[in-house]
């Protein structure tokens, strides 16, 4: 059977180093992915043009680094730690866990089939659609446990307190009481240590709101933004790095004055949607996807997610709609809820009207794993070059400030002083910060093709002409075009390149 796009992108992301499976060697992790050394360099790309674009370039953003264990107090106030949940079911079948809202739909009644244990070889059973109204993802059964909530914190200890030898010294007590008592007894037992790990960024920034507002001179409409780890034990996790248990998100936390909300709602929206197109990624591909009143979050006045067609598989074939960012109203919601938890008042006094007011917040979060997934899907292509002669290329079109390696650099020959020259330009063009790879191996066109297939812009290539007339072959990605510039400013030639391409 022919490979599917995305069995294709997934293979050449671990052929060429963008993406592996972690532990690989152990067997691998279920949903934790490393990035290789093209990976790393594409997601670092993304985040540096995030940060570039979203805080650098503006005079009304300042940035922040917060810790990825807070005070348990942050997801009290936050409503995490309530309500911060999925709801889960067991097949009791084949034994597969999963996310009740992302369960195949049925028609409660309807007829179904299925195998004993969800194995190929196991006996055909007849059954019904249960009321809930979806069946198993995997085995497809209806015989299904309850619904459970299923908090999606990971919950670990700070100090030196060990709460298994905690429960292990309550163990008597713990056996005298009955049902309730016990649970509460265990739940407290284990929450006098417990600390989580940060499921957003998004707290860091509000819990910093005075901080912020003493230490750096801005007053709203203004900014707050922050790259960094967020951990989800996600139940459901799929298509290689699109949800995974640790991901990274990119996250603008914009305070504003009440009434001025929809106005700068409607603005970042647009701005983010932007930013997509602006680094290259095709507009047909992208939608805003406002959400409906019935899947707005409890603190959200209004949001809207820039959604990518990725090409997963499904039932129906390849592509599927899948959220890149969401853009929230959220309203006073998290620093009043911050002014109740923690008794310090987070409203903003703005000394000219002699106004009191809490900010409401309009948030971009987006997920840094998930937009380089995106950028390596859109810019994934396999051009037919020659039919007759059945040559196809594969090219990942990245947008030259995404590509990993800019340029690379080739001597025709591994003679008559080439190498020595190539080495120079690479030197040079390391030296300018400009991410350059060297490579003499092979025919000069294979070298091109290797390029290509992991996105680089331009190759130079050190020719005869180089040795006649000190001029070097640079040979364009996109265009397979090929022209003479100097050797001399190569520097300064691929700096305004990348500059143009902005
Ligand atoms: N502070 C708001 C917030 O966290 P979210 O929609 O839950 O909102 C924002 O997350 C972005 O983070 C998503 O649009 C997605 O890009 C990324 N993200 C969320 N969960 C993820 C996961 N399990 N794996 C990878 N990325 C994830």
């Amino acid at each position: 059977m022919a490979e599917s796009t995305m069995q294709k992108i997934v293979s050449l992301a671990k052929r060429r180093g963008f993406i592996f499976q972690s532990s690989e060697i152990y067997g691998g992790l279920k949903a934790c992915y490393d990035y290789g050394p093209l990976g790393v360099e594409l997601k670092r790309n993304v985040k540096n043009a995030w940060w570039e674009d979203v805080v650098t370039r503006r005079s009304d953003v300042v940035g922040l680094d917060c810790s990825i264990i807070m005070h348990p107090d942050v997801w009290r106030a936050s409503g995490h730690l309530a309500g911060f949940a999925d709801p889960l079911v067991d097949c009791k079948n084949c034994k597969e866990r999963f996310r009740a809202d992302k369960a195949p739909r049925a028609v409660p009644g309807s007829p179904i089939v299925y195998r004993e244990g969800g194995r190929k070889d196991g006996k055909k059973l007849d059954g019904v659609v249960p009321p809930q109204g979806y069946v198993c993802p995997v085995c497809g059964s209806g015989d299904l446990s309850d619904e459970r909530q299923f908090n999606l914190m990971f919950r670990t200890s700070l100090g030196p307190v060990d709460p298994m030898q905690e429960i292990l010294n309550a163990v008597d007590e713990l056996a005298g009481l009955e049902g309730a008592a016990r649970k509460e007894r265990l739940a407290n037992i284990i929450g006098s240590s417990a600390v989580y790990l940060r499921p957003e960024t998004a707290q860091g920034m509000f819990v910093n709101f005075l901080n912020v507002l003493n230490s750096a001179r801005v007053k709203p409409p203004f900014g707050v933004a922050q790259c960094g780890k967020s951990y989800r034990n996600e139940i459901t996790t799929s298509n290689l790095t699109f949800r995974t248990c640790e991901f990274e998100q990119m996250e603008l936390e914009f305070f504003v004055e009440p009434g001025t909300d929809d106005e700068w709602y409607e603005y970042w929206s647009k701005a983010r949607f932007d930013w997509y197109t602006s680094l290259g990624m095709k507009a047909d591909k992208l939608r805003l996807r406002p959400h409906e009143q019935c899947e707005l979050a409890h603190y959200a006045k209004a949001c809207v997610d820039v959604e990518y067609f990725y090409p997963f598989e499904n039932p129906d074939g390849e592509g599927e709609w899948g959220e890149l960012e969401g853009i929230a109203n959220r309203t006073d919601y998290d620093l009043q809820k911050h002014t109740e938890y923690s008794g310090k008042d987070l409203s903003y006094f703005e000394t000219e009207t002699k106004k009191r007011y809490t900010p409401y917040v309009i948030e971009p979060a987006a997920g840094a794993d998930r937009a380089t997934l995106a950028f390596l899907c859109d810019a994934f292509d396999e051009e037919v070059v020659d039919a007759e002669k059945n040559d196809v290329r594969t090219v990942l079109r990245f947008h030259p400030r995404l590509a990993p390696v800019k340029v690379a650099v080739f001597p025709l020959v591994k003679k008559d002083g080439m190498p020595d020259r190539a080495r120079d330009i690479m030197n040079e063009l390391l030296g300018e910060g400009i991410q350059t790879f060297y490579d003499e191996s092979g025919a000069i066109g294979r070298r091109y093709r290797r390029m290509d297939e992991v996105g680089t812009p331009w190759c130079v290539t050190v020719d005869n002409g180089t040795l006649e007339d000190g001029t070097v072959t640079v040979r364009e990605r996109d265009s397979m075009a090929q022209s003479r510039i100097p050797r001399e400013g190569i520097g300064e030639y691929f700096r305004n390149r990348l500059k143009q391409s902005r």
